[in-house]
């Protein structure tokens, strides 16, 4: 039987992992690691992470772990590592691969609007401002938010990540060259304004998208639910309704007033699921079946 470790277990993304390795049909045997624990030998580890421990971690379980998925930013714009979305890029996967990173929340559920959309228009800017849940900063952000007087409580934070001497903050960055890099489109604009606001769970983004071609609202409905684990809502849908929710879901979808080249939508998903555990499991899923 193949072995499937979570290395970092007792964060909230580790412990959604474990809820999503439940879901794997073929055989496998779950293994967990807290902080203290030693990594023994696994087919696939999950490491669920932060940046600086994952950065450490990654080289020494090289030898024991024969694939590894990232879910912390480390190693994402490595060129030598795929950035994978099971829907989009499964391809970036080979039998060489050994370390795989999971894409940062706010850029998947920006991706998952684009890629059904790719076949049909040419797109040469995307423009979003996110909404980013409390429980996307992890234990130490939620435990803050749930303290009397907190500065999240009641209040929307411009400032998500590091702010860097160009003025962006990491997380706006991560936008930018993530989409750049799941989507094979290494010239495409993306302007990305990114803020936390206070939702529990589930981030949203309110997108406006310019393509060469003028947009046909039907076939873009059409080919959104089309794709896998995506839906578009006729109406309005919001993060508390998605919570727990595999699907990334879309909705507002509009022509701008003046050009027929531009929409405006809006998009919403569990930042945990599809953000993080599902689409780990789904990797873990895809190297099960082609790779194991
Ligand atoms: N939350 C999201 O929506 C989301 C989405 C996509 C990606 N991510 C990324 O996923 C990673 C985990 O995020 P999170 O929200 O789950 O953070 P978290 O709640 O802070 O969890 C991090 C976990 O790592 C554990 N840890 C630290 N050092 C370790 C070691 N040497 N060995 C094993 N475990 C160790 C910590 O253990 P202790 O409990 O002992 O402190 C903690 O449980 C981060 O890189 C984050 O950026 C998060």
């Amino acid at each position: 039987m193949k072995t499937v470790g979570i290395i970092g277990i007792n964060g909230r993304v580790g412990q959604n992992v474990l809820s999503e390795l439940k879901k794997i049909k073929t055989p496998i045997e779950i293994k967990t690691f807290g902080r203290n624990d030693e990594v023994t030998p696994l087919d696939i580890g999950i490491l669920c992470t932060d940046n600086p421990v994952s950065r450490e971690l990654a080289p020494k379980l090289k030898d024991r772990v024969r694939f590894l998925i990232d879910m912390s930013s480390e190693f994402r714009m490595d060129p030598q590592v795929p950035l994978v979305i099971p829907e989009i890029n499964p391809h970036a996967i080979t039998a060489d691969t050994h370390l795989i990173a999971s894409p940062n929340c706010t850029t998947t559920g920006l991706v998952m609007s684009l890629a059904p959309l790719k076949p049909f228009y040419h797109f040469t800017e995307v423009f979003f401002c996110s909404y980013q849940a409390i429980s996307g900063g992890g234990k130490k952000l939620i435990d803050d938010f749930h303290t009397p007087g907190s500065y999240y409580e009641k209040n929307c934070v411009p400032l998500i990540g590091s702010l860097l001497e160009n003025g962006h903050t990491s997380e706006d960055l991560k936008g930018l060259y993530e989409t750049r890099k799941i989507m094979e489109l290494p010239d495409i604009k993306v302007y990305c304004h990114t803020v936390r606001v206070p939702v529990e769970n589930s981030h949203s983004l309110g997108v406006t998208l310019k393509a060469a071609e003028k947009f046909d609202l039907e076939q873009v409905k059409k080919a959104w639910n089309g794709f896998e684990n995506l839906k578009y809502v006729d109406g309005v849908i919001t993060p508390k309704e998605v919570s727990g929710k595999e699907d990334t879901f879309i909705c507002r979808l509009r022509k701008d007033v003046e050009d027929e080249h531009i929409i405006h939508y809006f998009v919403t998903f569990d930042n945990l699921l599809k953000g993080a555990a599902m689409n780990g499991r789904q990797i873990a899923e895809l190297l099960l079946e082609k790779f194991l």
